[in-house]
Order: C-alpha cells, then sequence, then structure tokens
C-alpha cells in the first residue's frame, strides 16, 4: 500500500513536470516571435529617432517662433492695460498738481487710557479718515501720529492690518514732545484764549486724539500749559456761528487745516468741512449771521463723515458708508 502509494505520487509528480515543460516550450516559442517583433520595433524606434534628429533644427526654429510671439501678446496685453489704466484713472480723478506742505500735522494720542473702547474705534476711523483725506489733498501735510500704543493700537491690528503699509505718515510710540522741539509745537484746543490767525509751514499744531464727549473739558489746554508750549483754537467764531459747542471732533479739526492750505480762507475752510449738523452760519464783518444751514444732532464726537471712496450706491441707489 506504501509502495502504491509512493508510485501515485511520483506519477503526480511526473504530470506536474509535463505540465511545467510544456509550459516552458510553449514560453520559449513565444519568445522567438517576440524577439522577431522587438526588432520591429527597434527599427521603427531607429527611424523614429532619425526622424527625430532631422527635425531637431525645425523643432528649434518653431520654438523661437512661439516664444517671440508671446512675448509681443504680452507687449501689446500691457500696453493696453497701461492706457485703460491711465484712462480709468482720468476718469475716476482729475489729476490735480501735488504740493506737500511742510506744515506738521501731529495727533496725539496719549490720551488712549481716557476713552472706552467704543470711543477709541471712533477715534480710530476718525485717524482713517484724515490718512485717507491728507493721501489726496493738494497740499498734504507731515502728518504725525506719537504716543500709539495700547486700546488704539490694538484697534488698529485688528480691525485695519494695511495700517502697517501707510505711506507718507510719520508713527511713533514717543510722546510729540520727545519727537519735535518744543518752540515748533502748537496745541490745537478750543479752551485756549488765543486764536489763530494764519498758519506757519514751519510748525507742527497738535491735535488731542480724543473722543470724550467733552468729559474731560479742558485736558489738552492744561496739558499744553503743563508743557510750556504754544496754544491756540481755530478762528471758528469770527468767521462762523454754530448752534452747538466749539469742539470739534479729530478729522474735521484736520480737514479743516487741509482746506485752508488748499483755499487760503478760513471761512471757506470751515464751510466746505464742518458738517451741516454743526448749523454753522457765516458770520459777517459786523459778527451778525448771514447764511443759513441745516441743523441736526450736535455730537462733535461723532464718527467722521464717509469719504466720497468710502461712500457707494447700493443696487437700489441708496448711499451707503463703507466704514
Ligand atoms: C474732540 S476734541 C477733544 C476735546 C477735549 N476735551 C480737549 O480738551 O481737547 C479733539 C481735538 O480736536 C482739537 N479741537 C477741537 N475743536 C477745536 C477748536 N475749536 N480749536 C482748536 N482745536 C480744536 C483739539 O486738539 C482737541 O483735543
Amino acid at each position: 500500500m506504501a509502495d502504491d502509494s509512493v508510485k501515485g505520487e511520483a506519477s503526480a509528480q511526473q504530470q506536474r513536470d509535463d505540465g511545467d515543460n510544456k509550459k516552458t516550450v510553449g514560453s520559449n516559442g513565444e519568445g522567438a516571435a517576440e524577439n522577431q517583433t522587438m526588432s520591429k520595433r527597434q527599427m521603427k524606434k531607429l527611424l523614429k529617432q532619425q526622424k527625430w534628429e532631422e527635425e531637431r533644427e525645425l523643432r528649434k526654429q518653431r520654438r523661437k517662433e512661439r516664444k517671440q510671439q508671446r512675448r509681443l501678446q504680452r507687449q501689446n496685453h500691457q500696453e493696453e492695460e497701461e492706457e485703460g489704466g491711465d484712462a480709468q484713472s482720468a476718469r475716476k480723478r482729475p489729476r490735480r498738481e501735488v504740493t506737500p506742505s511742510s506744515l506738521r500735522l501731529v495727533v496725539d494720542c496719549s490720551f488712549d487710557n481716557l476713552m472706552l473702547i467704543k470711543d477709541v474705534r471712533k477715534l480710530h476711523k476718525q485717524i482713517q479718515r484724515c490718512y485717507a483725506e491728507n493721501r489726496r489733498a493738494v497740499h498734504p501735510v507731515q502728518f504725525y501720529l506719537t504716543s500709539l500704543g495700547g486700546q488704539l493700537k490694538q484697534s488698529m491690528d485688528e480691525k485695519d492690518k494695511g495700517w502697517v503699509n501707510w505711506k507718507d505718515i510719520t508713527i511713533k510710540t514717543e510722546h510729540y514732545s520727545e519727537v519735535v522741539a518744543k518752540e515748533d509745537l502748537v496745541y490745537l484746543t478750543s479752551d485756549s484764549p488765543n486764536v489763530l490767525e494764519e498758519l506757519d509751514q514751519k510748525k507742527a499744531y497738535v491735535i488731542g486724539g480724543l473722543v470724550d464727549h467733552n468729559h474731560h473739558k479742558g485736558i489738552t489746554f492744561e496739558k499744553a500749559k503743563e508743557l510750556g508750549i504754544n496754544h491756540a483754537q481755530l478762528p471758528l467764531s469770527s468767521f462762523v456761528k454754530m448752534n452747538s459747542r466749539k469742539v470739534l471732533a479729530v478729522n474735521h479739526v484736520f480737514e479743516i487745516i487741509l482746506a485752508y492750505l488748499e483755499k487760503g480762507s478760513w471761512q471757506e475752510a470751515f464751510f466746505t468741512i464742518l458738517p451741516q449738523r454743526k448749523g454753522a452760519v457765516a458770520v459777517d464783518q459786523d459778527g451778525t449771521a448771514v447764511q443759513d444751514k441745516e441743523e441736526e444732532d450736535t455730537d462733535s464726537d461723532s464718527d467722521p463723515d464717509p469719504t466720497p471712496e468710502q461712500t457707494e450706491k447700493s443696487p437700489d441707489g441708496q448711499l451707503q458708508t463703507k466704514l
């Protein structure tokens, strides 16, 4: 039995081997055919390679042409853009000759800890407005922000990261008295008994960076006296009669200075800049009111009026503010 089984196994092995041999023979036969095809392929490959070599120059030439064409296209496109861009900006804003003024205008941000965050945010918007107006002014001033830090800087970092790229502005963490020579400083404050008549291009005029709804009445006047620097109020009463107090928002003071530099007239500057809600009325030589203006609210610390860029029409034609 044991022998039979051994035999049986041996024959099974023989069958397996036969099968393998056939396979080998079979595959050897295919291999020969394949060799034949391979050589045909090789021939083809060779011919292809020859053709490729022959056409090398032609391809080089075509590449050159394509490159030249792309360069031309790019040039044309650039020219079109430049022409279009110029036409567009000319449509947007007529070119005015800009002559920077040497007058320095400083916004003193040292009152940060006296303000609630909602008022800091208002001050931030007022400063943004000052920056935008100065950038488009005919006689832009040398704009300084001093003592920048605390809540205001935080608001700027959070709400308008782009401020770090602002141009034509000097931003300092130091107090203005460390940045500008004392004798050049004039603090603008409505509480000063001195009335500003003209602007001196050599001076640095300081505006208190404060939105306080006049809770800190007289604070900038006191500080100016403490430091022993010059101070003055804007000549509002000589030119306009207002139905509200003479305390203006930071951006209004800033814009009045810019308008005065452009127009050379306080009266024109006040009327161009002061919001109608201040109820400003022109004053005649003898002190009588000559021009009535519409009366609205009287909050001088309110949000700045939007610039034309900040105001746009919604689809239903209403004016919207982007501040
Ligand atoms: C909203 S006011 C701040 C009022 C604050 N209680 C004070 O004592 O100055 C903002 C700043 O604008 C300037 N300002 C406002 N009205 C002014 C005026 N009539 N004349 C000169 N400066 C004025 C001042 O520099 C003032 O600090």
